[in-house]
């Protein structure tokens, strides 16, 4: 289920927001200037659709995401508990870090958390299919995909060869675990 969580850096166990309501996860975000909407799902697409299948049925809400976000380009990544190189690729993302560019998601199918840490504060959005997100660049942010992910997902480029984790060092996603298993 969809969900986000704002809890104050120091303080995992406690979370001063908690809701599944969309809109409500939505008007948080933008507050601190994160970019949440809800597309529509009406059509199901299997879990390993292709960027043509993808296009088919998104193809007008990937369109007027890159037109407002200027992003050139978009491919489509699935992950299984059967990936190879599993664990890698997990701690890869699960470490927190930023970007030169905004990093901008949609869950065609499954979910993922990403954890953002703006200011004093940690918002932990639970996304799942429907959910598109856009990490700001420069924002300090991690992901957790799970122990056994599954999930379909766009991802979205400004530059070709873009999209490069710079690590923070801080070691505080350790301190924020996942609520997926
Ligand atoms: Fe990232």
């Amino acid at each position: 289920m969809t969900s986000l969580a704002i809890h104050w850096d120091t303080d995992p166990a406690t979370a001063d927001v908690q809701t599944s309501d969309p809109p409500v996860v939505s008007a948080h975000l933008a507050h601190a200037g994160v970019l949440f909407e809800r597309w529509d799902t009406a059509t199901e697409l299997p879990t390993d659709a292709d960027e043509a299948a993808v296009s088919a049925v998104y193809g007008e809400a990937i369109e007027r995401l890159k037109l407002h976000r200027a992003f050139q380009s978009f491919d489509v990544v699935r992950v299984t508990p059967d990936t190879p190189g599993l664990d890698a690729l997990r701690a890869k993302f699960l470490a927190e870090h930023t970007h030169t560019e905004d990093e901008a998601r949609f869950f065609v199918a499954g979910a993922g958390s990403f954890f953002l840490h703006i200011g004093r504060k940690v918002y932990r959005v639970c996304c799942e299919r429907g959910d598109l997100i856009s990490v700001p660049a420069g924002t300090r942010h991690w992901f957790d995909m799970g122990a056994r992910p599954g999930f379909t997902a766009i991802r979205f480029f400004t530059r070709p060869d873009g999209w490069v984790a710079a690590y923070t060092g801080d070691a505080i996603a350790e301190r924020f675990p996942a609520p997926v298993a």
